[in-house]
């Protein structure tokens, strides 16, 4: 089974003001705001939830394919997953377009302000999962991307029959009730946080037993809570968090949780061991800044994953 990611590739620009946004908004004059904020650093990070999935997921020996659009900026990024063990035959460049990008200004009181430019990301949906030669052994993830892609991928693989995971997370809100319904009940699992399956059911007007009916399993998470797994509608059990040594930054770790349950699924764990695999992937997300800055082998992984979890000796077929 190989794991096809798709979904955003992006960069995170993150700049720091050194002073207060709200000391420079005048309310009386809120028509004409013109304000420009002089900051003392800015650091480009990698990010994109496809291809953060992709870097753990490297990490962890995996070898995935990314699959999505970047633009005329990616070449330096593309080095860097190559060199952390992703295939990135799968990245389509859109010549005349930067790669999606956020910018994130945050002041002293931790205020922000962000833009989004989708740029690239916007053509995902010159992807075919048709072109992709898979099989019905494969797994295609799809992640949160331009909504035209993620229906149209989730239309495809639903016609050739392969497997997909449905993770729709932050493009719940762009996406229609036809949309969401049918990427639910044609997929085989389902991802997502406490807070965007709420808003799932809201939106697709089904009830929380009609979606984890849906799929063969299902995997909440709950942030500090840990996740709850569920398979074919019944619930398996709950995941504690890992332990953490330092919490340094949470940029990422969602996707970092998924990649490490995906590392166990392809190796046939049972989806207990998937979810704690997914558990110490997110505490080793968490202890450093930015979604692709964790470097571990598989041997400290395994060491690390017995400290709190059992697997019964499992984990040694992955060395
Ligand atoms: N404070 C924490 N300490 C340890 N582990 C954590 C913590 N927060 C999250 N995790 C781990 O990460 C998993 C996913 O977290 P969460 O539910 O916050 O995902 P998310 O909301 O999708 O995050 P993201 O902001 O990346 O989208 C949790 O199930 C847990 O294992
Ligand atoms: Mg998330």
């Amino acid at each position: 089974m190989s794991i096809i990611l798709t979904g955003s590739i992006a960069f995170d620009y993150l700049m720091t003001f050194p002073g207060y946004f709200k000391d420079h908004i005048l309310p009386d004059h809120l028509e004409n705001i013109s304000l420009s904020f002089l900051v003392d650093d800015m650091v480009r990070q990698p990010g994109g939830v496809a291809a953060n999935i992709a870097y753990t997921l490297g990490l962890l020996c995996e070898a995935p394919r990314l699959v999505g659009t970047a633009g005329i900026d990616f070449g330096e990024y593309q080095e860097l997953l190559d060199d952390a063990g992703v295939d990135t035959s799968g990245v389509k460049i859109i010549e005349n377009k930067f790669t999606a990008s956020f910018f994130v200004n945050t002041d002293l009181s931790n205020a922000q302000i962000a833009s989004f430019y989708a740029g690239a990301m916007a053509d995902a949906s010159l992807i075919s999962i048709k072109d992709l030669n898979l099989s019905k052994d494969d797994m295609v993830v799809i992640s949160p991307n331009a909504p035209d892609a993620m229906i149209k991928y989730v239309m495809e693989c639903q016609e050739l029959g392969i497997p997909y995971i449905f993770d729709p997370s932050q493009q719940i809100v762009r996406l229609d009730e036809d949309g969401l319904t049918k990427g639910i009940k044609g997929a085989k699992a389902l991802f997502a946080n406490e807070y965007e399956f709420e808003l799932l059911q809201k939106h697709t007007h089904l009830s929380s037993s009609e979606i984890l009916n849906a799929v063969d399993f299902a995997v909440i998470t709950l942030g500090e809570a840990g996740s709850k797994v569920y398979e074919k509608g019944q619930f398996l059990g709950d995941v504690p968090v890992f332990k953490t040594t330092q919490i340094v930054d949470p940029t990422g770790v969602g996707d970092a949780f998924r990649a490490g349950f995906l590392k166990g699924y392809v190796r046939g764990f049972d989806l207990i061991i998937c979810a704690q695999m997914g558990a110490l992937a997110a505490t080793y997300c968490l202890e450093e800044k930015g979604p692709q800055n964790q470097c571990y082998m598989m041997n400290d992984f395994i060491t690390r994953f017995r400290t709190q979890f059992d697997d019964q000796g499992v984990l040694d077929t992955l060395l």
